[in-house]
């Protein structure tokens, strides 16, 4: 009798060595029924819904805005813009930090368009000008005003706190602390250190495609085979697992091995995807790093020994470390290979990685549900071999060909599948989307923002 698909799965973990963290289930384990496999596309294509999300999402949840490093110095400011609201977060004298409405008290203008440094701030248009920590500071020709007193015109405040390098916005004055929103995500990604990383890269493009159906193309790897088929030898989608923490989430997907789904890749093919993808989704040059072994093949492509492809490409990440100078003692093995994908929700990515770590976020367009904000960062841990890379402050703005060029392949085809995905929603005869439990956290997002929608 053929194995069953999950004893499929089962048996390659075993061949390959595969701990999977405790808590965590496979697909198999949490397949979805009939009805709470559907998702109506209206979510993804109405202006009705993208208002109520506007109205009662956006306004109400922790958001990432940026990083700390980006804002590092009093009176470092970065404007954060989600759906038609406008913000600004400010270094404080004190090294705090705070965010403002990003709208001048006089006739509405953005305060601080773009990312830069002052002692105050002061608006462009006709001078009103505010202290670091929104108290109203100047009004050129006060005495021509009435009714226009210190404490009703400082700058409106909303929420601002931070965890691990990570900078959080609430609009909502009743906001929960950070921590409380949090919750066991934050306990997760501990390890990593990000408050300890650099943000090295941030591109920032305009998609033709919703918010959701951006950020979703990130919270499955079920898609791998058929988007990113120069993967497969290296990464094992059908052994990824996931845990549901709070309204976030998180995923864990197994590489330096095949999917079940490839017959017959050899070690050095494995050996040999990874680096290439390693190497060239990190712009590094050659696939030499700073290994000096390389494992022993024999005529078939099979490695000489006990260890397998995987257990060499964990050793040459522990390797690399050590001569980079980054601490990996905190690791597991795992974690040195395979990528921990948490989210926080509800628009915001973390592709967690011990060298280096991709973050993903998208945003809602004003107006147009066929279109969104897309932010792609890196993180880098700081090297002990030089000084800190240079934090990113200015966004770049980027087209999908600097995307391919700068941040890699695979994003960029990401990035071109979303966009047909939108185009094809809007076929009269469909009606929802339907999702196997490899897509489980698809059907989480989409209940937590259904909470944030209807609740109070
Ligand atoms: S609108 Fe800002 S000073 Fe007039
Ligand atoms: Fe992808």
């Amino acid at each position: 009798m053929p194995a069953r698909p999950e004893q499929i799965v089962d048996q390659h973990a075993a061949r390959w060595g595969l701990r999977r963290p405790g808590e965590m289930k496979l697909a198999s384990e949490l397949v979805l029924d009939a009805e709470r496999s559907r998702i109506p596309k209206d979510r993804y294509l109405s202006r009705a819904f993208l208002e109520r999300e506007n109205e009662r999402l956006w306004t109400r949840v922790w958001q990432v805005a940026c990083r700390e490093e980006s804002i590092p110095a009093p009176g470092d400011h970065l404007p954060y813009r989600i759906a038609d609201q406008e913000l600004l977060v400010v270094r404080q004298d004190d090294g705090s930090l705070r965010a403002f409405y990003n709208a001048c008290r006089h006739r509405g203008n953005l305060i601080r368009p773009e990312a830069g440094t002052s002692e105050e701030l002061r608006c462009p248009y006709h001078g009103w000008c505010w202290s670091l920590d929104g108290s109203l500071r100047r009004i050129p020709d006060r005495h021509l005003t009435r009714g226009v007193d210190d404490e009703t015109y400082a700058l409106q405040e909303v929420a601002c706190e931070s965890f691990a390098g990570y900078v959080f916005v609430n609009p909502d004055p009743g906001a929960p602390p950070l921590r409380e929103f949090l919750g066991g995500v934050a306990d997760r990604i501990a390890a990593f250190r990000m408050e300890e990383q650099r943000l090295t890269s941030w591109h920032s493009l305009e998609l033709a495609c919703n918010w959701k159906v951006g950020i979703e193309a990130f919270l499955e790897a079920y898609h791998v085979p058929g988007i990113h088929p120069q993967l497969v030898n290296i990464l094992d989608e059908t052994n990824t697992v996931y845990e549901r923490l709070g309204v976030h989430h998180h995923m864990w997907i197994p590489y330096g091995l095949p999917s079940t789904r490839v017959d017959g890749a050899t070690d050095r093919e494995i050996y040999e995807d990874w680096l290439r993808e390693h190497f060239r989704e990190r712009h590094l040059p050659g696939a030499a790093g700073s290994a000096t072994w390389e494992p022993e093949f024999d005529e078939k492509g099979a490695i000489v020994g006990e260890r397998s492809a995987r257990d060499y490409l964990i050793e040459r990440q522990q390797a690399e470390g050590r001569v980079r100078g980054h601490d990996y003692e905190r690791l597991s093995r795992e974690q040195l290979i395979d990528v921990d994908h948490y989210m926080f929700f509800p628009n915001f990515v973390i592709l967690a990685k011990a060298d280096d770590s991709f973050i993903l976020r998208t945003r809602p367009h004003a107006t147009d549900p066929d279109r969104c904000i897309f932010d792609v960062m890196r993180l880098e841990p700081s090297d002990a071999r030089g000084p800190l890379p240079v934090p990113a402050v200015q966004l770049v703005e980027s087209t999908p060909e600097s995307i391919v060029e700068n941040i890699g392949e695979v994003i960029a085809q990401d990035f071109a599948n979303i966009q047909r995905v939108q185009r094809g929603l809007h076929a009269r005869s469909l009606e929802h989307v339907t999702l196997t439990a490899n897509e489980v956290r698809v059907r989480w997002l989409n209940d937590d923002i259904d909470r944030w929608l209807d609740g109070d």
